[in-house]
């Protein structure tokens, strides 16, 4: 069978992306089965910029189709922060308990009615001779207490527009069908299932 890897060894996103595409007939891995490939630095200064170095390392060195992504919080009221820096917003090591924390402090002070933000997301599919690039972006709202025990990242605090629960509290399915990442992956989608078709024939 062939495999497609996930250029990430978060788990909350792997889940994610194995349901969205779970009707293409592939072997889908991560690099948690590829403890050889080295931590990747996203020094790049937009998502596209980090979605294209994680997958074209991780490509060079496995070889194998790769599908990465980028994607963060963008908040209107502090200038689209922390954007790129989300992983990292309150100190280098992913916490998300600190970011959250970080997130209500710097939002202290902004009124209910003005805390609009998006989670935005890049992905890239990468194969030996094409580099095939999606965006989805997810619209909603920051609150001020943490909400829900799913999900992962911003997720208890973030409020899509039209919904009246946080990330963490919907259910998988329902993010998966309105989030930056499932859309951003739908949209690529059609590109992976046709390369892996042409392989099969
Ligand atoms: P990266 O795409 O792995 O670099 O992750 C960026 C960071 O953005 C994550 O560590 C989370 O803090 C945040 N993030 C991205 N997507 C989501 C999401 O769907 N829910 C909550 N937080 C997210």
């Amino acid at each position: 069978m062939n495999t497609l890897i996930i250029a990430t060894k978060n788990k909350g996103k792997v889940k994610e992306v194995k349901e969205i595409l779970n009707d293409i007939n592939i072997e889908i891995k991560s690099l948690v089965d590829y403890p050889e490939v080295q931590d990747i630095e996203e020094h790049g200064d937009t998502f596209e910029m980090n979605a294209l170095i994680k997958a074209r390392e991780v490509f060079n060195t496995l070889g194998i189709p790769i599908l990465s992504d980028d994607s963060g919080l963008e908040v209107y009221a502090l200038g689209m922060k922390p954007g790129v820096y989300s992983a990292r917003y309150a100190c280098e090591d992913v916490n998300s308990l600190k970011n959250n924390l970080k997130l209500l402090f710097e939002l202290q002070s902004v009124p209910e009615n003005q805390r609009h933000a998006r989670f935005r997301c890049v992905t890239v599919f990468k194969t030996s001779d094409a580099e095939i690039i999606s965006e989805g972006i997810c619209e909603g709202r920051i609150i001020s207490e943490l909400k829900g025990e799913g999900g992962f990242g911003y997720d208890p605090l973030f409020i899509p527009d039209g919904y009246s629960q946080t990330f963490a509290e919907l259910p998988q399915d329902v993010k998966n069908i309105i989030s930056h990442r499932g859309m951003a992956l739908r949209k690529i989608k059609p590109i992976i299932r046709g390369h892996f078709q042409y392989l099969n024939n």
